[in-house]
């Protein structure tokens, strides 16, 4: 096992649960789940509970994201949270999320310097990509793809990159029920992955952590961890129900060991 196959899975708790809520499910959480060195297991809370739970985790069972950064590192920038001032709070960072870019309207700009923030400040980005159901019915999958991957990735190095997940989220399929089929998934992995190879090569095409995030249930979790090429799931709804989720974790584990075998 070595640390590019393991897989990694993100539970996005969205604007839900407060502090002492999050507190208490973190226990139930920690209660259910064994830590295994197969996979990553990534909690991003609301950023107001992200300092009480970092005191609260075991960092070899889960690490800590937040679900936004803003990337300047201080400033006159009211309401808005710094990677730098979440930097040694947070491991990871979800940026470009769906609903940052279609609800506050997040350019790839935006998300370009908050990936650049988010590295300058060690914490791992998880940059969310993916197209609307209306892009998607004008087959524009790949240029969203490239745009959003080409806009987000600018300026990083190879050896950045290395940092970086891949989250193809489509946005027809979060909080909808509507996922996407393997095959849709595979066809976008393909798509993400000959994207990185042209800007960055064969080995960091072959070596960037590419997830699937959108209506992902206990039930399908195991049919996305077995494409070929899918290294973990971005989980919003179901990371909220504690027994589901650590049954996700346990198939991810299952799932790696098998292929490390
Ligand atoms: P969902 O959310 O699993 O509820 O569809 C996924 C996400 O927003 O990351």
């Amino acid at each position: 096992m070595t640390a590019q196959n393991k897989k990694l899975i993100v539970g996005n708790w969205k604007m839900n649960l407060n502090m002492h809520e999050a507190s208490l499910f973190l226990h139930k959480l920690s209660g259910l789940t064994k830590p295994h060195r197969t996979v990553d297991v990534v909690l991003a809370p609301t950023m107001l509970t992200l300092q009480s739970l970092s005191l609260q985790v075991n960092y070899r069972q889960f690490k800590l994201a937040a679900q936004n950064i803003y990337w300047r590192d201080q400033g006159a920038f009211t309401g808005e949270v710094s990677a730098r001032q979440l930097s040694g709070v947070v491991q990871y960072a979800i940026i470009g999320h769906s609903e940052r870019r279609h609800i506050f309207h997040e350019s790839d700009k935006d998300t370009r310097n908050k990936v650049q923030a988010a590295i300058r400040n060690n914490i791992s980005p998880i940059l969310c990509v993916g197209e609307t159901a209306a892009e998607r019915a004008m087959n524009e999958t790949n240029d969203i793809l490239h745009d959003q991957l080409v806009g987000g990735l600018a300026n990083i190095t190879s050896e950045e990159l290395s940092q970086i997940a891949i989250a193809y989220e489509p946005v027809w399929a979060i909080g909808t029920g509507n996922n996407a089929t393997p095959h849709d998934v595979t066809q976008a992995e393909k798509a993400i992955r000959s994207q990185i190879r042209h800007l960055y090569g064969k080995t960091a095409a072959e070596t960037v952590r590419v997830l699937y995030g959108g209506s992902v249930t206990k039930d399908s979790a195991a049919e996305y961890l077995a494409i070929p090429g899918i290294d973990g799931l971005l989980i919003g709804g179901a990371s909220l129900d504690a027994q589901g989720f650590s049954d996700i974790i346990e198939k991810a584990h299952k799932t790696a060991s098998a292929v490390a075998k």
